[in-house]
């Protein structure tokens, strides 16, 4: 198991930016940047032993930097929507940046995607790491105290990409962090995603208003488009006449884990593309899973090797807590206290059928 490090550009404000790799002994690549974290690459092999590169992003910095719909980046200090980007917290109000009219998305205008983080390879017996840490300062993108964040990547010998979050605070705030890779597991940039076939672990979803902000009903799936309880291919019911799939313009919703126990890390998801055979299961500890299907890609966005990325090309599984918590005091909260530590643990594993 390795990890090496590469420069690979400079922030707008001059700062260096690196490109960690890290290898297992299976021929697994992960590559990271500490620029907003970014997996900028996952390279797995298929059911014949074929390699490829399933997760979306850019060959350089400069493209990360000039426009990216978050690909593979740590998102926070709130990932998801806050409703008319504004939350009342111990009486207090706090306005965030709207940068998804009428609301605020993925922590703002510069989220923990758009910032540098402290990076340090760190290794172990089974493990190849790299330990990510950030000081988001006392309202910053209008959130209160400061908060040190810590993100740890761990690559397995087993395939398994493993993300583990910390997170203190000095003042009461709120906390949701996630990551935001976009995979297809035919390989970046090689066809949509409607034929790859899902599993989500979940009996209930959170149906959306049309600014795809939860309407505080936890639905059941059973008889609706988004039951995915048994293996589905996504494709199956995303052009369903279904008001729900019409706001995400497909698949953009959160759907709520089977949890026998809150905070346990138990399987939320395995997507299987049935060509290459390669398949992801997803474990995390948060309660919801945020299942996009890339909707809004439009071939627009060029990425890695010079391939469009087009309507569709991908999904994200994005573990957090219920989109804007902070305005619903019926959901888990989000809420962090000095004293008190934030932790999520999210796994990628990878393998083939
Ligand atoms: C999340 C959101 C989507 C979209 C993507 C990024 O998945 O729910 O609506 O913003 O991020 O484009």
């Amino acid at each position: 198991m390795t990890i090496t490090k590469t420069a690979f550009g400079q922030t707008p404000d001059g700062q260096t930016a690196d490109l960690y790799t890290l290898t297992n002994g299976n021929g697994m690549k992960v590559q990271i940047t500490n620029y907003g974290g970014i997996i900028t690459s996952i390279v797995v092999p298929d059911k014949n032993g074929k390699f490829e590169d399933v997760a979306l992003g850019y060959d350089n910095l400069a493209d990360y930097i000039k426009n990216s719909p978050y690909f593979g980046a740590l998102i926070g200090r709130y990932g998801n929507r806050i409703a008319g980007g504004k939350f009342t917290l111990d009486g207090k109000e706090y306005k965030l940046f709207i940068n998804n009219d009428p609301n605020s998305l993925h922590g703002g205008k510069k989220g923990f995607d758009k910032v540098l983080w402290k990076a340090e390879p760190v290794e172990g017996a089974d493990v190849v790491g790299l330990k990510l840490t950030y000081l988001s300062k006392d309202m910053e993108e209008g959130y209160p105290g400061n908060l040190n964040a810590t993100v740890w990547y761990f690559l397995t010998r087993d395939n398994e990409l493993q993300i583990k979050y910390e997170a203190t605070t000095d003042k009461p705030t709120v906390v949701n962090l996630t990551n935001h890779s976009y995979f297809n597991l035919a390989g970046a940039g090689n066809g949509d995603v409607l034929d790859h076939v899902m599993m989500l672990n979940a009996d209930r979803f959170l149906p959306v208003d049309k600014t795809l902000i939860p309407t505080g009903e936890l639905r059941p799936v059973k008889g609706t488009p988004f039951d995915f309880t048994t293996p589905t291919p996504i494709g199956k019911n995303i052009k369903a006449d279904d008001e729900q799939v019409k706001f995400g313009n497909g698949w953009d919703h959160a759907w709520v884990l089977n949890k026998p126990k809150a905070g346990e890390l138990t399987l939320a998801a395995r997507v299987v593309e049935p060509t290459s055979g390669r398949m992801l299961e997803m474990y995390t500890t948060e309660p919801a899973v945020q299942f996009y299907s890339g909707n809004f890609l439009d071939g627009t966005t060029v990425g890695k090797g010079g391939k469009p990325y087009k309507f569709r090309y991908a999904f994200c599984l994005e573990a957090e807590h219920y989109p804007d918590s902070p305005n619903q005091p019926k959901f888990p909260s989000t809420v962090l206290r000095p004293g008190e530590t934030y932790r999520q643990t999210t796994v990628y594993k990878f393998s083939t059928k």
